[in-house]
């Protein structure tokens, strides 16, 4: 049980049996306790879509994100009290308000390619792709979701988050042993006063925003004008500061993260690589990547789901039994937790062929389809499904595009990463490679 513990802190992801990857479903005990690990399509899709409402988001979700961001926001809210701030947060993310924001998401990612280039010598520079990535993404999530206003320390933000993130696998381990909340653990403190400062920094937008509406509606304008439709009520300031960071974090790590992780997969792989190129060759040139040009990158997008695939940002989706119930073969009791391992779904033996090769081909129209739905699912599914999956999907395409066509990405010899989960699926220790100007 101790080093189980041991690890469950330093990275959850390795306390995974092998199982997950073979099994339809299995039953593990916890302190004692079980927790049911959902891996087949069939019975994902019963968990997450057509008994969604018998499967709420689980305790550790509240001792995690709500701990962060309170327990009444877009993403820790459950029935009415979700619904209507899902509805309110909807105009932002609607097809044509995507491609709206595309030029920004160009922009950003120039700017990135353009310091890069700047800093390469003809051997090239050694960064860490994840933090550049952090970089790009929350540009591009201030730009259009807070009309670029903020002057955010970008750096800082980004420093916060990791402390934050740092101490999830002591979270997961007091959860599992049933301890309270209150519990003392490493890095606890620090934590918290990041957190302190990721809040402050959203309430001085908010407040910001009241003095001085911006000239057209955003994201927060639209969280400032809801109503719940059943009480009239608005959001107070301080659930209007939860729920903006909640999006600036949900919106720009994960995103993050799967183009920190497709870059290195494509740098692994130069037969990838030649025909992304190819690729963006004929349908950008070497113009920016408009809206149009993103619609067309197709290889480039099956490359981004290849690797999301590989490395699901979001790589655990939990949930807990409301009732006593049957899932499956299995008797489940109420409030026993259920949770979808996106990444054992995503490596299942049964489900892929070569599940741990990184092959974009699997995600050309004709390969993918047939495939059942709950097979693939780094959004999630259902009515929790990821309100910014359309947006992150060209967003990536776009900076990968942008990126890939001026810089040569070079895996560090000899570096593997390893990825690590703490809410998000980080490289540990980052992911250092070498930038050259092509
Ligand atoms: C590659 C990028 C992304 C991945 C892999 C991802 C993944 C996910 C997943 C799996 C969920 C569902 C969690 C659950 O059911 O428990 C989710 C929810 C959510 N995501 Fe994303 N996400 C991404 C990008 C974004 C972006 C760009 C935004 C906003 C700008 C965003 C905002 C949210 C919000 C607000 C929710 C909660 C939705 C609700 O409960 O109604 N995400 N995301």
């Amino acid at each position: 049980m101790f080093s189980f513990l041991r690890t469950l802190v330093r990275n959850p992801l390795e306390t995974w049996p092998r199982a997950l990857f073979d099994e339809s479903m299995v039953r593990l005990h916890f302190a004692g306790r079980p927790v049911f690990m959902v891996m087949d399509p069939a019975l994902v899709e019963d968990v997450l879509v057509s008994r969604a409402a018998l499967f709420p988001k689980a305790p550790i979700i509240q001792r995690t994100i709500g701990a962060a961001v309170g327990n009444k926001s877009i993403f820790t809210a459950e029935g009415a009290d979700w619904r209507w701030q899902r509805r309110a947060s909807s105009p932002p993310f609607r097809h044509e308000k995507i491609l709206g924001f595309v030029p920004a998401m160009s922009r950003a990612a120039e700017a990135t390619g353009g310091r890069l280039a700047a800093a390469a010598s003809p051997d090239g520079i050694g960064i860490d792709v994840s933090e550049a990535m952090m970089a790009t993404t929350f540009d591009v999530i201030v730009a259009t979701m807070l009309s670029g206003e903020g002057g955010f320390d970008t750096e800082r933000f980004s420093r916060e988050i990791t402390h934050y993130f740092d101490t999830i696998g002591w979270i997961a381990a007091l959860t599992v042993l049933r301890l309270p909340a209150w519990m003392p653990y490493p890095g606890k403190r620090r934590a918290r006063a990041g957190n302190g400062f990721l809040k402050a920094e959203m309430a001085r937008v908010v407040a910001e925003r009241r003095a001085r509406p911006s000239p057209a509606p955003d994201l927060l304008d639209f969280l400032i004008q809801a109503a719940d439709p059943e009480t009239g009520r608005a959001m107070t300031d301080a659930e209007l500061a939860d729920n903006l960071l909640t999006f600036v974090v949900a919106g720009h790590e994960t995103t993050a993260l799967a183009l920190t992780w497709a870059l290195w997969l494509t740098a692994m792989s130069p037969d990838v690589e030649r025909r992304v190129l190819q690729e963006i060759a004929e349908v950008a040139g070497e113009g920016p990547v408009d809206a149009a040009a993103a619609d067309r990158l197709v290889y480039v997008r099956q490359v981004i789901q290849e690797a999301m695939r590989l490395y699901p940002p979001a790589p655990l989706i939990p949930r807990v039994a409301a009732e006593d119930l049957v899932l499956g073969t299995e008797t489940i009791k109420a409030r026993t937790p259920v949770y979808v391992p996106v990444y054992a779904v995503h490596r299942h033996r049964r489900l892929w062929s070569h599940p741990d090769s990184f092959d974009p081909d699997r995600f050309a129209p004709d390969a993918a389809r047939g495939r059942p739905r709950g097979a693939y699912l780094p959004f999630g599914a259902g009515p929790r499904i990821c309100i910014g999956a359309s947006f992150a999907l060209i967003e990536a395409v776009v900076i990968f595009a942008t990126l890939m066509r001026r810089l040569r990405f070079v895996p560090v010899a000899g570096h593997w990463p390893k990825p690590n989960t703490r809410l998000t699926l980080r490289p540990d220790g980052g992911l250092p490679m070498t930038v050259l100007r092509r």
